[in-house]
This record gives C-alpha cells, structure tokens and sequence, in this order.
C-alpha cells in the first residue's frame, strides 16, 4: 500500500522549494498531504501545493469539512511519515515547549512517531543558542535534517540553507527501512586505484565505483556507521552525509583500509585494485620524440589478502569478476583471501556488471550460495548486506 506523507509547510522564505519535494514523493508514489501554517499560506497559495499533491491543503484547524473526525488527529494517526519542511525557528520553539496553537503545532502534539524536521532560516537565526538549543531538544526525539551551507535569501552566507530536495527525499525513504545494522560499523574499499606511468598517464581500470556506493547508502539506511575508501569512481554518495575517505594507488588504498580495519565489523570490498604498478614510472612527461623504453610493471599489494591477515572478528567481503568459470574462481578466491564471503559476477555479459545499474550475482560463503536474478545494484547490495546478516547474527 501507498505509504502516507503528512508535509508540513512553515513560513520560511524556502518555502518554494517544498513544493519540488511534494513533487518529487508524488512522482515516486506517496500518498501526499500537505498542512500549512496561516502565514505560509500568505508566502505561497495553497492551491499550488493542492495541484502537485492531489490532494487538498489544510491550514485551518476549525475548518470543519473533514469527515466528522478531528482533523488533526485523523492527519496525525494517518501519517506514515510527518515531515515539516522548512521548519522555522518560531514552529521549532512551540514544538519544543508542546504550545499548540496552529493546525501543524497540534498534529505535532497527536503525532506519536518520530518526525523528519527539516530548519532553514537566516545563518544568525539558526546558530542563535536558543535555536541551537531547541534543536538539540529535539533531536532527542526526532530526525533533524542539517541545512546546507551557502548563500541565503537574505544574501547572508553561512548555514541555514534549506537542503537540497534529494537529501530530503534520501531522509525520508531512509525512515521507512528497518534499521537492522545499526551500531555496526562497515568499511567499503571501492573504486579504481590508479598507478601513474609518468605525471600525466595512468593505469586503471573501468570500475564506476556504483556497487560500491549502492552498498554504502544502503547500509547506511539500515542504521550502520559507514566508511568507504574511495579511488576513481564516477560518482558518489557523499550528499548523503557518507565518509568517504580519497585515495589512489593500492598503497593508499591498502594503507586506509588497514588503518580503519580494527575498528570496523564489516569489511565490503568491491574495489578493483590495479594488479600491477610502474616499475620504472618517470617523474616527469614522457615525450614522444623520446625513444620509448618498455613500461616494466611489477606485481602490487593484494589489499584484501594482506588485510586479512589482520582480521580479528571482522567479517569480510570480497567480489570476483569474471569473464569465464566465474564460480571456481571466486571460491579460489573466498579460500586464498581467507574471505568470510565472495561476491562472483560474470562481467563478459554486456547488459550488467561494470558501469550498468543492473546486475546477478552469485553470495557464495563455505557453506551456503544464493543465486540472485537480475536486479538493480541498489538491490543487489541489500542482498548482500542480508546474507552477511544472516552470518553474523
Ligand atoms: N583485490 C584486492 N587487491 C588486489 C586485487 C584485488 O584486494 N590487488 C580484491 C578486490 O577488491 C576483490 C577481490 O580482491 O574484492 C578479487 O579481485 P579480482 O580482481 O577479482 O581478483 P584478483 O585477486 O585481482 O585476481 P585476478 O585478477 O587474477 O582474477
């Protein structure tokens, strides 16, 4: 069933800007409703948020044409998720001291779940201590978005920004999955490391780093404490508040990892380390008029063999890509690398594997298998974080 959001609408100056977030939860199949505050409703017409929700603006707490229900009890106990979006300083301090003067203010009080609360305001506004304070209050009970940082409507800069609509929209599908790996600490190695042949040429590999990533947002969904050490990608997930850590040979790659090895409980390595390095790498351009001499490689670190040397009660996860007898390599692999588990794909097939969003993947442990169908990374890595679950619990 369609979950239910309840948005919450205050008179902040980025109040245009919800209504790109009610657009965004419609399009991705909420149920939106949205509440108003009077003096929002003076900032922007409700009609407007009425069309991009479907569903008709509440801001009048005795307007009396909703069933005969109370209105605001009904809209608080139908609320899978109230979200508040901008929450100004003024509604932050009423739900702080429980004052319960508006429609929105009295939805707050009827609601019993937690809330995402998401401030933005004027940078002297949001770090005055009384602010700082009430938000401190309540995130002991609710999720506090942090505003960006940047240049204001007022033309101030500093932090008050409301935050961009994906981190938003990240906070909220965020809410509805089961937090089963909170306290838990996972490291992720992702990415290409890349080895120089001279200061302007390298060798590396084709990996997106997106398995990587995929991994990372959804652990840190489920309540986990993330860090990915991160080489060349082509994108990632730091919008979302994960750690990511930058580096670039196998050395670096290897000497982060083992660095925050002891205190992790997980270690997911879909990295792809280059094998080799530059034996005879130049510090300076190579030219072409230059006689070439050959580029001598020598064998680089195996990061994941190395750290396993290491392991106490870490559970690691390494991957295999293949090209042909993928399962005999990767269990090779599980047992050379002293692995807890291996993830084996086969990259020789064009629709899925390096750069796609898809993937099928086989979770190969020393006494279990699952075989996936084709699915996307997204679901490929809390397959993943399900079947390392299942061992560790
Ligand atoms: N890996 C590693 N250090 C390397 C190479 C690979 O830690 N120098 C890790 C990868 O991140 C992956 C696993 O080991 O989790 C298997 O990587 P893969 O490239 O499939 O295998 P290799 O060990 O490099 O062996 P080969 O290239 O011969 O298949």
């Amino acid at each position: 069933m369609k979950k239910n959001i309840l948005v919450g609408v205050t008179s902040g100056i980025a109040i245009y800007k919800s209504l790109d977030l009610v657009s965004m939860l419609v399009k991705a199949g909420y149920e939106v409703n949205v509440v108003m505050t009077e003096n929002a409703t003076k900032l922007i017409n409700p009609l407007i948020f009425e069309t991009m929700s479907q569903n008709k603006v509440y801001s009048d707490v005795f307007e009396r044409d909703m069933d005969s229900e109370v209105k605001h009890i009904k809209l608080a106990k139908n609320a899978d998720c109230f979200i508040i979006a901008p929450l100004t300083a003024n509604t932050m301090a009423k739900i702080v001291h429980g004052i319960a003067d508006n429609l929105i203010t009295n939805i707050v009080l009827a609601h019993t779940k937690k809330m995402i609360l998401v401030p933005a305001m004027n940078v002297n506004m949001y770090e005055n201590p009384i602010t700082q304070k009430n938000i401190e209050a309540l995130k002991e009970r609710h999720i506090v978005v942090s505003p960006d940082y940047g240049r204001l409507a007022c033309g101030d800069y500093g932090k008050g920004k409301f935050p961009t609509t994906e981190r938003i929209f990240e906070e909220i599908e965020s809410y509805f999955v089961k937090k089963d790996l909170l306290g838990k600490k996972v490291l992720i190695g992702n990415g290409a490391t890349v080895e120089d042949i001279d200061p302007v040429r390298y060798i590396s590999n084709y990996s997106s780093g997106k398995m990587g990533n995929e991994l990372a947002l959804c652990a840190k969904r489920r309540g986990a404490d993330v860090k990915v050490v991160c080489g060349k990608v082509d994108s990632d997930y730091r919008k979302f508040e994960i750690e990511y850590i930058d580096v670039k040979t196998n050395e670096d790659m290897y000497n982060s990892i083992k660095e925050n090895f002891d205190e992790a409980d997980i270690l997911i390595m879909p990295a792809a380390p280059v094998d080799f390095k530059v034996k005879n790498k130049k510090d300076f351009k190579i030219k072409k008029t230059e006689n070439f001499e050959n580029i001598e490689l020598e064998n680089n670190i195996d990061i994941l063999k190395s750290i396993s040397e290491y392991k106490k009660s870490q559970f690691v996860v390494g991957f295999a890509a293949e090209t042909n007898s993928v399962k005999d390599y990767a269990i090779s692999k599980l047992n050379n690398k002293n692995l807890d588990m291996i993830v084996a794909n086969d990259v020789s097939l064009k629709d899925r594997g390096f750069g796609s969003d898809f993937n099928k993947v086989n979770i190969i442990t020393k006494d279990s298998e699952i075989e996936t169908e084709v699915l996307t990374k997204r679901e490929i890595a809390d397959k993943i974080l399900d079947a390392i679950l299942e061992k560790i619990c």
